[in-house]
């Protein structure tokens, strides 16, 4: 008896860890040839791996990038247990990809369905487009034009309270900062909550559960078999103190939408015209389509949606532009020539404190500068890992139901034939009429493309040179001989530690 229940389990893990994964595994390198990279684990998968080089390594994909460089494959096929997980680094592909979206949900990897979830980046549907539509407006050009005098004070606010060496945390300040005023104007000043600075909190609660699934092992496990419930099943102690921060933050941002309802209600009975005087932030936009829809009867954006609106835009604005913005000091600091032909430009444009349209228009240089950090550096290296929910066809390829994909779009950035001499750093190549050779729409993407593509990018983009304009203005960056700076992972690919650069007042 004993025999045949070890037979028969043995018989259930060869399925399911070798059979299933390897079956489909072997299918498409057959198909695909040279043109499918193929990794088997037997247990484990890329996740352990990458785990053990983000300790050891100084440059987390240089492996990967080099194994590109030297074989262009159109997939990597590799398997976590059973599950296929299938990267696709053809442009001619994950352009078909990105255009139907619909096929794929993302995969959240704050592991909880009351922080992100349901906002802009993990939503999909009649929701995604709703919500899509309803706040493209604030992200246009007219609006984000409104908020460059808040944005360079802000920069300007903290410049003067700078402390500590820790550089990217102060650029972290700023863009969360930045986020916060977009979205609330200026109601949420001064909001602590668990003692830090509503920004801080915000900011270690979702690194805190992101790295949940990357440190425990055993909520790794969890969250794989049990998706977000596992939070119910026997949490450990660290859990349910996660869980509790996440009921702070929760009560302390609908306090503040419950506080903006009221005002506008009364606004509203008082004289209409009052609400529409002010430049809206986001909040106003989000609570006058509530309240349309309230008074219409049809109640599709909830209290929770606003709230969960907020934490997605912080999510994806903060630490995204303060990478971006630390990885293009550190190039400065490490070219002192290229940086004082930016500092020449800046000061050359932008004469007096504010850096407005006007003269973010003049700043070429500096635009090139950061276009090509975006090459080498892009703190987004590849879309967030996504879940296929229905078997469909990519040109000859199939995806099939639960697979796990990935577009892995940074690749082609590194590729002789689109960029001349791609392993130098060469921000003039973007003042050329035709930087990139071979030009195919989808080689250059570090905002990624279609219909879910960054809604923040211009934004992004004006905040970074304006952050860099007032800091080249009044420091000289300089490398920090003291660290050792290495290229690594936490959501984004970014330096580590974040004091690799100095900056010395003029
Ligand atoms: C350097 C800065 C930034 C980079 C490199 C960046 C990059 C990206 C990328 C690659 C995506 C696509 C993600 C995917 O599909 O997996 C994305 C989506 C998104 N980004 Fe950004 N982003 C930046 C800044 C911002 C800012 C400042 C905001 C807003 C405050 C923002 C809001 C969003 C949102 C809401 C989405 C989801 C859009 C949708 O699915 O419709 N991002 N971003």
């Amino acid at each position: 008896m004993l025999i045949e229940v070890i037979l028969g389990l043995f018989i259930v893990l060869f399925y399911f860890l070798v059979i299933k994964p390897l079956v489909p595994m072997i299918k498409l390198k057959l198909q695909f040839g040279n043109d499918c990279l193929m990794k088997y684990h037997f247990f484990g998968g890329e996740l352990w791996q990458q785990l053990k080089e983000m300790k050891i390594s100084k440059d987390l994909i240089k492996r990967p990038r080099d194994l590109y460089i030297n074989h262009p494959y159109k997939i990597f096929v590799s398997n976590f247990l059973w599950k296929i997980k299938i990267s696709v680094a053809d442009p001619e592909y994950y352009k078909v990809m990105l255009h139907n979206h619909q096929y794929y949900s993302k995969v959240n990897n704050i592991n909880h369905d009351n922080l992100i979830q349901k906002g802009l980046v993990f939503s999909m549907g009649e929701k995604w487009k709703s919500q899509r539509t309803v706040l493209s407006e604030s992200f246009e050009y007219d609006q984000l034009k409104s908020r460059l005098p808040m944005i360079n004070e802000v920069c300007l606010e903290k410049i003067n309270q700078i402390c500590g060496d820790n550089v990217l945390e102060f650029l972290e300040l700023i863009t969360g900062q930045v986020v916060i005023r977009s979205f609330f104007g200026n109601s949420a000043e001064g909001i602590k909550i668990n003692k830090k600075q509503i920004q801080i909190e915000i900011a270690d609660l979702l690194n805190d559960m992101g790295e949940l699934r990357l440190k425990s092992k055993y909520f790794f496990i969890k969250r794989f078999f049990l998706g977000t419930k596992g939070w119910k099943f026997f949490p450990t102690k660290i859990e349910k103190e996660l869980l509790q921060r996440v009921y702070e933050v929760r009560l302390t941002i609908e306090k503040l939408i419950q506080k903006r309802i009221v005002e506008i209600e009364i606004k509203m009975d008082e004289n209409e015209n009052d609400v529409k005087q002010r430049d809206p932030d986001f909040l106003d936009v989000l609570i006058k389509e509530y309240l349309k829809q309230k008074q219409k009867g049809v109640q599709k954006i909830t209290i929770d949606d606003i709230l969960q609106q907020f934490i997605t835009l912080f999510f994806a604005g903060t630490d995204t532009t303060a990478v971006l913005s630390y990885h293009c000091l550190y190039f400065l600091a490490l070219y002192p020539e290229i940086q004082q032909e930016i500092r020449e430009e800046v000061m050359t444009v932008c004469k007096n404190e504010m850096v407005l349209d006007d003269k973010i228009k003049k700043l070429h240089k500096l635009t090139a500068f950061i276009n090509e950090v975006l090459r080498v550096k892009n703190p987004a290296l590849r879309l967030l890992l996504r879940n296929c929910d229905q078997t469909h066809q990519v040109k000859d390829l199939t995806i099939k139901k639960g697979w796990n994909v990935i577009v892995d779009y940074q690749f082609q950035c590194f590729l002789s034939k689109h960029f001349s001499n791609p392993e130098n750093f060469d921000y003039k190549r973007w003042l050329e009429a035709e930087p990139i050779k071979e030009n195919h729409q989808f080689v250059y993407l570090p905002f990624s493309a279609g219909p879910r593509n960054c809604i923040g990018q211009h934004m992004a983009q004006m905040e970074a040179k304006i952050i860099l304009s007032q800091i080249l203005r009044q420091f000289q960056i300089n490398i920090n001989p003291n660290v050792d700076p290495r290229w690594t992972a936490r959501f984004l690919y970014q330096l580590q530690p974040g004091n690799c650069v100095q900056l010395q007042k003029l």
